[in-house]
């Protein structure tokens, strides 16, 4: 089995012109707040780096980096946290950053694990989500693109740890050699 490049869902372009909205929606929602900005690593990191240079507003960044127990496809929703953010978040306003909600499995853990820190709020901002997939309800409050059920790429997203530096979105398809 190979797999190679399918159709281009969503141009750098398209990208682009979105994160740039976000932005400003983040940037009114969050002026004289500070937010935290929390990195989901790794594929929300271009989308982050991308999104926090549009924003007009003062902000923090910070990293996470978790793993689910299971395999992917069959995930158990429960999560190991491989590293936790530097900042205490006690009375700060966080933002979750995320470059695709699936199951909402991974989500709903985090979101949880925030709270539990006593922080002022926690939202999230997904660049993309596949409302098709979700096994729990999660409310995501910045949702850049909704994607059909297919293995998508680029953008952060990868494939065995490759596609992450396209600056497009494309649809990887599997081919029988
Ligand atoms: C992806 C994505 C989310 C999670 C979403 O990460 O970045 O964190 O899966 O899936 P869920 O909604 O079903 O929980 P992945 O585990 O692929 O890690 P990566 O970002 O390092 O590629």
């Amino acid at each position: 089995m190979t797999t190679e490049l399918g159709e281009t869902i969503l141009a750098e372009k398209e990208i682009r012109a979105r994160v740039t909205e976000l932005a400003a929606r983040i940037s009114a929602d969050y002026a004289d707040k500070e937010p935290l900005l929390v990195c989901v690593l790794k594929g929300a990191v271009f989308f982050m780096a991308d999104l926090v240079r549009e924003l007009t507003i003062p902000s923090e960044l910070d990293f996470m980096a978790v793993s689910s127990y299971g395999s992917a496809t069959d995930s158990s929703g429960v999560v190991r946290i491989l590293k936790d953010l530097d900042a205490n978040i006690e009375g700060r306003n966080v933002l979750i950053i995320e470059d695709i909600i699936d199951s909402g499995l991974t989500l709903s853990y985090l979101r949880k694990n925030l709270r539990s820190r006593n922080p002022a709020s926690v939202e999230v901002c997904s660049l993309l989500t596949k409302p098709s997939r979700r096994k729990v309800d999660i409310a995501c409050k910045y949702v850049g693109f909704e994607v059909p059920d297919k293995f998508v790429v680029g953008y952060g997203l990868d494939y065995l740890e490759q596609y992450r530096n396209l600056r497009f979105i494309a649809v990887l398809s599997e081919e029988v050699s």
